[in-house]
């Protein structure tokens, strides 16, 4: 008996990003607010992170809840039906449910079930992983539409007396509905991880050590110095592949939307990069913190809301964070 060949899907040659969304916790939370517990002060925050106050959400809000209004408003800018999304990606780290999905519920609430929803745990890469993971579904064929939503409530898993990363962190989501394309719209995505280095940034407690009581509620602890190397190290040289991957020159770019972790970072990156003063850098940190995977989307919706004439132009974003993991990829912005 002859096997019947199987029929294989092929999508569109191209995608782009149609449509950002954004969700940032109700409450502003100054400095002075922070430094007591961690023995620090306003101007050491200021100087060492560029960060003046950060968003939290407020004890009844979740990560699902801050991800399905980031992603309800991409939708609605994208013009894409809800019920033609085929998939919902939902990048986060701070979901306390371990299942089920974030991205199931989300899908739900946007209007876009029975479309495949799964939550990608990568950090502050899992936007940029998300991204990546959108443009391969719909160019293969798998999906026409895909929204990825990067979210987190970090508050929860904060301990205010931990100095080496309390003070950074706020809450938020951000969105994007990604789908085809008459031309390229998203450039190759450069990812990867260090699992060597895995003690070097997440969680200093399980969840079973704090059920038998050996340890208290799991936090997230750094040891900033040695993220702060790698990133500035490591991390420029993912940036400058990306850029050449998608063929352009740092000069091309209209904008730079780097993980938004430290204001240090972000200024060594430009200058290691040789951006010219034309391109517009992300900077929310400044009032929104370090929200993991939400910190992305969230910086280029600012962006585009501040300017304009950004859109059309290109953007190059990378994440890093916890794993170790980096993804980052050029984008044209809606
Ligand atoms: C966390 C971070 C802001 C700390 O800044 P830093 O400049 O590296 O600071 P260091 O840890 O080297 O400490 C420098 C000094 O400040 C002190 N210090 C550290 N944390 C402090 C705080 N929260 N408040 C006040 N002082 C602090 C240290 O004790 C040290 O004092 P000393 O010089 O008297 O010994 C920085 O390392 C960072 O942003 N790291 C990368 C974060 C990142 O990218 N994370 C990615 C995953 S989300």
């Amino acid at each position: 008996m002859s096997t019947p060949i199987l029929r294989q899907l092929q999508g569109p040659a191209h995608t782009r990003i149609y449509a950002y969304g954004a969700a940032r916790g109700e409450n502003y939370v100054p400095n002075d607010d922070l430094v007591g517990p961690i023995d620090s002060s306003d101007e050491w925050i200021r100087q060492r992170t560029g960060i003046v106050t950060r968003v939290r959400a407020a004890a009844e809000t979740d990560a699902i809840d801050l991800a399905s209004e980031a992603a309800r408003e991409a939708v609605e800018k994208s013009g894409v039906d809800p019920s033609d999304i085929d998939a919902v990606i939902v990048a986060t780290i701070s979901n306390p449910k371990q299942t089920p999905s974030a991205s199931a519920i989300v899908a739900d609430r946007i209007g876009a079930n029975p479309a495949a929803a799964y939550d990608v745990n990568a950090a502050c890469a899992g936007f940029a992983y998300g991204v990546g993971q959108a443009d391969a579904l719909i160019r293969a064929g798998l999906a026409k539409h895909v929204v990825v939503v990067g979210a987190e409530k970090l508050s929860d898993i904060v301990d205010p007396a931990d100095r080496s990363i309390s003070f950074l962190l706020g809450d938020g989501a951000g969105a994007v509905v990604v789908g085809p394309s008459e031309t390229p719209g998203i450039g190759p995505t450069i990812w990867g991880s260090d699992g060597s280095k895995a003690d070097a940034v997440g969680m200093n407690h399980t969840l079973t050590e704090f059920r038998d009581g050996t340890a208290p509620w799991p936090t997230l602890r750094q040891e900033g110095p040695t993220v702060f190397r790698w990133a500035v190290w490591e991390m420029v040289k993912v940036a400058r592949q990306a850029i050449e991957a998608a063929g352009i020159q740092p000069s091309d770019l209209a904008a730079f939307v780097p993980h938004q972790a430290n204001m240090r970072i972000i200024d060594e990156f430009a200058k290691q990069l040789g951006l010219p003063e034309s391109v517009v850098i992300g900077r929310d940190i400044e009032t929104t913190g370090n929200t993991s995977a939400a910190s992305i989307p969230l910086a280029t919706h600012r962006l585009l809301e501040e300017h304009p004439e950004l859109s059309g132009g290109l953007a190059l974003q990378i994440g890093f964070g916890a794993g170790l993991v980096f993804g980052a990829q050029v984008v044209v912005l809606p």
